[in-house]
């Protein structure tokens, strides 16, 4: 099957978060499956500068606002089609925001460019290449499917949307349509139109053959009024089309056997030096409780202010903290004071690949407090590198991590703890169980090994996105 993936982040060319190592690592998993998958990126400058060299297939004379090309080639083992369009993509700082970390104000047509090209390419084929199936990620890609109803060529190309993170909308004011070249037919309750504006993720949950998220828990989540974000109602009425697929991590960047970044090794034991070596780059002093390990956006969903609150439930027991994140402006300063006023806390601030690794490579434990969690990707990086995972009972975390109950370790099958999501408290009581758990060696051995042994690849997901594919593919 022929499949182009759309996305606003593809790593290792442009990531922000969890959405970035998805589209990143697919195309691999799926190569597997004998599905040949290429990827579709807006021409960022920091795309461009790394994707190397790539060549113009495609002459778009008028893109929003100016003129633009497709161009082609491989980079970082992907195939790729990047979107050369200077007018919406060619400026500093990230791909939704200025380097004041104010949100572009053209951010609709930037988007919409990117579902617009990839409903031309389904139409036309470019390259000598057409896809039977568009995958579009979050409401960047949202439009793309009302794109191909406008142009009549949704009869020849099946659609998947995938949901990362339903909090955001792609919402924009109603006179945008036209700009925007979208079918006024559509803006209505059962179409695009979202409380009067329309919204990019509507318009992909609605128009889209199939619907997917990144885990089974979360699936059943989003039709609730809780986890739905106002668009519940939309994937209720769409049930019968709406699959949890669990993500998987690529398992050649971490895998603790072969990691350039840490002292490599293939045994809880070996955990040790890396542990040492963190202890001392973090600038903290050994304690008799675990050495655990953040590395998180700094934002609302992750449920750090709550960890704020909770972490003498840690340090009383003579456990660390070690955080590296960013985001959020307060979260930030709240992190740094509790950093300068608290013994036993360590935090940087910003983004950095190269610690994160050294982090799960010598944390004891792993911290993933989120108030929702789409599917989660670190706690997956801690079973892999036997750090073991703490995590509130949502979304994907709950569908990846085995409890640590009585029931879980009398199985021996148990491989983290769980909590009671957005409660201080039982963020407390987690906190005070996993030093207990700690303290008794053998079973915290028990806990690693477990987690290491668990399975995180891609292997189960890519079939389970293959047969999909197969489903909608309109060849
Ligand atoms: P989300 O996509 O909601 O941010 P995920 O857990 O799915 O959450 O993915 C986050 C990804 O970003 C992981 O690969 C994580 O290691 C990485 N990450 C987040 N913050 C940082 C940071 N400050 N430095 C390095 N990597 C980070
Ligand atoms: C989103 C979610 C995260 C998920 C990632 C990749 O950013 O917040 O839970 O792992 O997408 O699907």
């Amino acid at each position: 099957t022929r499949v182009l993936s759309v996305a606003s982040e593809c790593a290792p060319l442009v990531k922000t978060g969890g959405l970035a190592d998805v589209v990143g690592a697919l195309p691999g998993a799926l190569a597997a499956e004998g599905c040949q998958m290429r990827v579709l990126l807006p021409g960022y400058r920091a795309v461009l500068d790394k994707a190397g060299d790539l060549r113009p297939v495609h002459d778009l004379p008028y893109l929003f606002g100016a003129q633009a090309r497709v161009l082609a080639g491989q980079a970082a083992g992907l195939e790729l089609y990047v979107i050369d369009a200077p007018h919406l993509y060619d400026r500093p700082g990230g791909p939704y925001m200025d380097e004041a970390g104010r949100d572009w104000d053209d951010n609709d047509l930037r988007f919409a460019a990117l579902s617009f090209v990839a409903a031309v390419i389904a139409d036309e084929g470019i390259d000598g290449w057409r896809p039977e199936v568009l995958h579009c990620h979050d409401w960047q890609a949202g439009f793309a499917p009302v794109y191909l109803q406008v142009r009549g060529a949704q009869e020849r190309t099946g659609t998947v949307m995938t949901v990362h993170n339903i909090a955001f909308h792609g919402l924009t004011a109603a006179d945008r349509l036209e700009p925007l070249g979208l079918p006024g037919r559509s803006f209505s309750t059962d179409g695009f139109e979202y409380y009067g504006d329309i919204s990019a993720l509507k318009a992909g949950l609605v128009f889209s053959d199939r619907l997917t998220t990144v885990s089974p828990t979360y699936a059943r989540e989003l039709m609730t009024p809780e986890f739905g974000h106002g668009l519940d109602g939309v994937l209720r009425t769409r049930r019968a089309d709406l699959a949890g697929i669990l993500n998987g991590i690529d398992d050649t960047v971490w895998n603790p056997a072969q990691d350039p970044h840490i002292a490599p090794y293939k045994q809880p034991r070996g955990k040790a030096k890396n542990r040492a070596a963190l202890i001392e780059e973090m600038g903290l002093s050994d304690g008799e409780g675990p050495l655990c390990v953040v590395v998180s956006r700094l934002s609302e969903q992750k449920g750090l202010d709550l960890l704020l609150e909770a972490l003498p439930a840690l340090l009383e027991h003579g456990g660390r903290l070690a955080l590296l994140g960013s985001g959020d402006r307060a979260l930030e300063e709240a992190w740094l004071a509790a950093a300068e006023t608290q013994e036993g806390v360590a935090v940087r601030i910003g983004y950095d690949e190269a610690l994160s690794h050294r982090m799960f490579a010598g944390g004891d434990a792993v911290l993933v407090p989120s108030r929702f969690e789409p599917c989660g990707l670190t706690q997956l990086y801690g079973l892999r590198y036997g750090t073991v995972p703490v995590v509130a009972r949502t979304g994907g975390l709950a569908d990846t991590v085995i409890a640590a109950n009585e029931a879980g370790l009398r199985a021996g099958v148990a491989t983290g703890v769980l909590f009671r999501p957005d409660s201080e408290d039982a963020l407390e009581e987690a906190l005070t169980r996993t030093c207990a758990l700690y303290r008794d060696e053998a079973t915290w051995r028990q806990l690693r090994r477990n987690g290491m042994r668990h399975p995180v690849g891609w292997g189960p997901a890519a079939a389970e996105y293959a047969a999909l594919y197969r489903s909608v593919a309109r060849p």
